[in-house]
Formats: C-alpha cells, sequence, structure tokens
C-alpha cells in the first residue's frame, strides 16, 4: 500500500486527510506539534492499524531532521505539507508585528522548504512521489486585489516559490511538487462562514493529487482541480 506523510494532523484539514487517505487503504504518517492533546487524531490511530502518529514541531529543524532519520527506510508516496498558521495579531499596516509575521514565515514558509529538502530520498524512493505545499487563493500575488493579510499572504507567496523551486530542482528524481488551494474551508482557521467542509475539500484534493504526473509539477491548483494564477 502507498503511504502518505501529513503535517498537522490533530485537526481541520489534517485531521481530515489522515481519515481519507486511511479509508482508502494508505498507510498513513500524521505528525502532530503536540501528542498528547490530539485526542480525535489519536482515537483514529487507535482503531485504524494504518495510521501511525508521530510528534512534529514544524519550525524546529532538529525535529524535522529526527523524524527523516527516524523514518529512514520508508517510502513516502504523498508529503502533504498541511501545518499552517494564519497571524494571531491584526495583519494591517500600522499594526504589523514583526514577531507575528516572522512566526508566520516560519511556519509557512520556511518549515516546508526543510521538510522537502529532509523527506526528498523518502518520496524519490516511493511510487507516486508527489510533494503538496498546502497554499492558499491568499498567496496569490495576481489575485491579490483586496490588499491586507500581509503575514498570511506573503508567506504563502513564498511557499509557491519554494513549491516552483522544488518542482523543477526534484523533477530529476521523478519527483511532482504542486502548490494547492482547499477552498475555504470549515475549520478553526477558515471560520464558520467558510463555504466548503473539511470532507468534501480533502476528497477533492484526493482526486486532484491522484491525477498528478511528472507534467503537473509547479502547478497553483485548487481542491476541485482548476488552476490558479501566481
Ligand atoms: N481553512 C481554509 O479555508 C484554508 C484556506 C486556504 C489554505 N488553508 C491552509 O490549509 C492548511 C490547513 O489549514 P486548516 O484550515 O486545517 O487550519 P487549522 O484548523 O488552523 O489547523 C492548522 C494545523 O496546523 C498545525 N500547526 C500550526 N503550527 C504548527 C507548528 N508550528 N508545528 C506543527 N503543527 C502546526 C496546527 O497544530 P496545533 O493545533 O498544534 O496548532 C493544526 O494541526 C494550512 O496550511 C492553511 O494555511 C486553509
Amino acid at each position: 500500500m502507498p503511504t502518505a506523510l501529513v503535517t498537522g494532523v490533530n485537526r481541520g484539514l489534517g485531521l481530515e486527510f489522515i481519515k481519507q487517505y486511511s479509508q482508502a487503504g494508505w498507510d498513513v504518517i500524521g505528525t502532530c506539534r503536540d501528542l498528547g492533546s490530539a485526542v480525535e487524531a489519536s482515537g483514529l490511530a487507535d482503531v485504524a492499524s494504518n495510521i501511525e502518529l508521530y510528534p512534529l514541531e514544524v519550525t524546529s529543524a532538529e525535529a524535522i531532521a529526527g523524524l527523516a532519520e527516524t523514518l529512514k527506510d520508508r517510502p513516502v508516496d504523498h508529503l502533504v505539507l498541511n501545518a499552517g498558521v494564519m497571524a494571531e495579531q491584526a495583519q494591517v499596516l500600522g499594526e504589523l508585528d514583526q514577531e507575528d509575521f516572522v512566526r508566520a514565515m516560519s511556519v509557512n514558509t520556511v518549515s516546508p522548504a526543510l521538510l522537502i529538502q529532509a523527506f526528498r530520498p523518502h518520496v524519490a524512493a516511493s511510487e507516486k512521489k508527489l510533494i503538496v505545499g498546502m497554499s492558499s487563493i491568499l498567496g496569490s500575488i495576481a489575485g491579490n486585489s483586496d490588499g491586507g493579510l500581509y503575514s498570511y499572504r506573503a508567506s504563502k507567496a513564498a511557499l509557491n516559490a519554494v513549491v516552483k523551486s522544488a518542482a523543477s530542482d526534484l523533477a530529476g528524481d521523478g519527483i511532482t511538487v504542486i502548490a494547492m488551494h482547499p477552498g475555504w474551508v470549515q475549520t478553526d482557521m477558515g471560520g464558520e462562514a467558510a463555504t466548503i467542509t473539511t470532507g468534501v475539500s480533502v476528497s477533492g484534493m484526493l482526486k486532484v493529487f491522484d491525477g498528478m504526473t511528472t507534467a503537473d509539477g509547479g502547478r497553483f491548483l485548487t481542491y476541485d482541480g482548476s488552476e490558479l494564477p501566481w
């Protein structure tokens, strides 16, 4: 069976990813910042023998390297870089907060880049060889007509640049790297007004992942398969 590694699986889209991958019969490696409080994910892992959970604070380079070493001989077919944050402070001019901005860049941009670097051999050793950067339509520079949301937009636009470079650099290994917008999804981040459920978003994304070939590397796609402008 193929293996998926998904970051940030204690809630939101990550939790739904491990449910759906597990139901599809995949071996699932989920990571959580704090395993002790990951009640729902742990409950799933207790009853589904194909789900394994590992602790991972994605901003720790040492923790990323340690997990890559622990999983050294495990091929990873889908590496889904899902963990992400929206800044806690207001993201409007006049109220930008340096620490908060840097945290968004660290979680949303630097960590996915380090994860791609660390897990390149695991993905290269797999059959499907797909890496997904969980981006956002808010990271589209071409689509930014409203302004605001400085740190979130900047960190996701920078993630898109990471995806583009990795798509070029890893094509020779047969690895496909894409950026994905999951839709506006009902999670803690998306809020109650969001238009789709995690179930709809993740089932759509899994269909998109399934259709990917090496020719798709460097694309920016939504959960329904449509293309977004950079
Ligand atoms: N929901 C939407 O409408 C939407 C739209 C576009 C893009 N996205 C993207 O989709 C991804 C998932 O979003 P979501 O809606 O599921 O968000 P969410 O409900 O807020 O969940 C975020 C996940 O990321 C984890 N995380 C955050 N910082 C972390 C860190 N430093 N180390 C490890 N894990 C960390 C969280 O763990 P903790 O519980 O430990 O904080 C949680 O598991 C994000 O990258 C987000 O930017 C979401």
